[in-house]
């Protein structure tokens, strides 16, 4: 089903930004995906980006799902489409033209674009919108049998032309053959000299071929994002959206406005977020768990059942039932079991730990290897970094950690094994054996009496 031109050449100044436009991010996407999950979700296999300021990071934000078109100079939509068009193969059919910067674009309503289009068999059809405030739009002007007359650019509109509120979203289905046959006469006459695609209607009108405008059911999804403000305004949009699809999936969000929950995020029915909880990514969070308040979480998995108070995590895989928090922090490689116990101010990285275990409070635990039903004590530190490399701590299952115990790895505590509190171990333990590394303790009878009696008498 036909082609897409998405374009996203331009530099986006009034971003005021190192960033091209279309990769400042969204819902933890960039605002270009947004588009083309669009235009595909309409069956449109093939799509063609426009690049041209920065293109390869765009490129390389995108990946090889896309043909691109290199327009070195941004000489305006139309030119950017002259530069798409080798691109296409068929002789004959229609395109979806979209700019990359509309980015709460529904696929349902390119698809109504596109039926109409086809229905009233028009050589283009415009997707406009009526705006409250048309401010910075193109302008569409209607003949009085309703077709289009032309599209005027804001800059170069006339007072009664700005006072229209129907405007152009900067997104249009072309016949192909009509496209390319005319898209070449557009001429850089206005007030910012360059190649509006917008001309194609006049242009086509002349000719006497058909042109329309379909008007968008809902105006908010057709903005288009130039500056921070709309950036910030489109993000809520989008946010918001997705809270209202979890919610309609049978997830309890007690504060919309204070929940941040990027679009690819999944949550399982009965699961209930707290304020001040950020899901990012690709995290996956599964039924009937307690997430927040205050916790961040970036492309982690959490199983059923699961309590997350005050955390931060990233990158971590989590079973079912565990409970964590407050003030835990799971970094990269993180694995826990099931029903496992992370207490406050608990740091773990690249370790996998076993079904029931507990690590309460004030632990670090890096590259290790922990097993079930193991206790580590408060105030527990695997020592996993001489200054150069990382070593391994492995802890077999039922291990009991004393508190305050430094492990310097890489060492092993087999199975069952008990560890003093306080100690430093540095050899193996074996299974069963306890394991005591700490100096031994003196007492000396009297001291402190003898001591505080000798400062009583100094001072007389
Ligand atoms: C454009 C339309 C305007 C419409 C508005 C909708 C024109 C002349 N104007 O204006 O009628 O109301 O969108 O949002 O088309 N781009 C390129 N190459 C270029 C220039 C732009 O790829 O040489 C891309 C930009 O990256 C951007 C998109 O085209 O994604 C739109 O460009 P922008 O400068 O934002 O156009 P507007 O002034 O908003
Ligand atoms: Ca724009």
């Amino acid at each position: 089903m036909g082609y897409g031109i998405i374009l996203a050449a331009g530099k986006g100044t009034r971003m005021k930004s190192r960033l091209p436009k279309v990769l400042h991010k969204l819902g933890g996407k960039y605002m270009v995906q947004y588009v083309l999950q669009a235009v595909e979700s309409v069956g449109i296999k093939e799509s063609i980006v426009v690049v041209g300021n920065e293109a390869r990071m765009v490129q390389d934000a995108l990946g090889e799902g896309y043909l691109y078109a290199l327009q070195e100079e941004q000489l305006g939509t139309g030119h950017a489409v002259m530069t798409a068009l080798p691109n296409i193969k068929d002789e004959e059919g229609h395109v979806l033209v979209v700019c990359g910067d509309t980015p709460l674009i529904k696929g349902v309503t390119l698809q109504k674009l596109w039926n109409y289009h086809l229905k009233t068999k028009s050589a283009c059809s415009v997707l406009s919108a009526l705006l409250p405030d048309p401010t910075g739009y193109g302008r569409i002007v209607r003949k009085e049998d309703d077709t289009l007359l032309k599209i005027v650019e804001h800059k170069d509109a006339l007072a009664e032309e700005l006072a229209l509120n129907e405007i152009n979203t900067g997104i249009y289905c072309f016949d192909l053959k009509v496209l390319r046959e005319f898209i070449h006469d557009i001429k850089p006459e206005n007030a910012q000299g360059e190649y509006y695609l917008t001309d194609m209607v006049s242009l086509l009108g002349a000719q006497g071929l058909v042109v329309n405008a379909f008007i968008a059911d809902d105006f908010e999804e057709t903005q288009g994002i130039n500056n921070r403000s709309q950036l910030s305004l489109a993000d809520k949009n989008l946010r918001m959206r997705k809270i209202s699809s979890l919610m309609e999936e049978g997830v309890t969000i007690i504060d919309p406005d204070a929940t941040y929950i990027d679009q690819d995020v999944i949550i399982g029915q009965d699961t209930v977020l707290e304020p001040g909880t950020f899901l990012r990514g690709k995290t996956v969070i599964g039924s009937d768990c307690i997430i927040g308040p205050d916790t961040d979480i970036t492309d982690s998995v959490i199983g059923n059942g699961c309590k997350v108070n005050r955390a931060v995590m990233v990158e971590a895989q989590v079973g079912d039932l565990c409970n964590i928090g407050p003030f835990a922090y799971l970094r990269p490689g993180a694995e826990l079991g099931n029903q496992v116990k992370v207490g406050d101010f608990v740091e773990i990285k690249k370790s996998r730990i076993g079904d029931q275990s507990k690590i309460p409070h004030l632990s670090y635990v890096g590259d290790a290897q922990v097993g079930g039903k193991v206790n580590i004590g408060c105030g527990t530190i695997t020592c996993n970094y001489d200054g150069k490399k990382k070593f391994q701590t492995i802890i077999e299952e039922g291990v009991f950690i004393g508190s305050n115990s430094n492990l310097v790895a890489p060492v092993k505590l087999g199975e069952g094994a008990y560890v003093g509190a306080g100690s430093t171990i540095t050899k193996e333990v074996l299974a069963g054996d306890l394991a005591i590394a700490r100096g031994r303790q003196v007492n000396f009878a009297g001291w402190a009496i003898k001591k505080r009696n000798d400062w009583e008498n100094e001072q007389e």
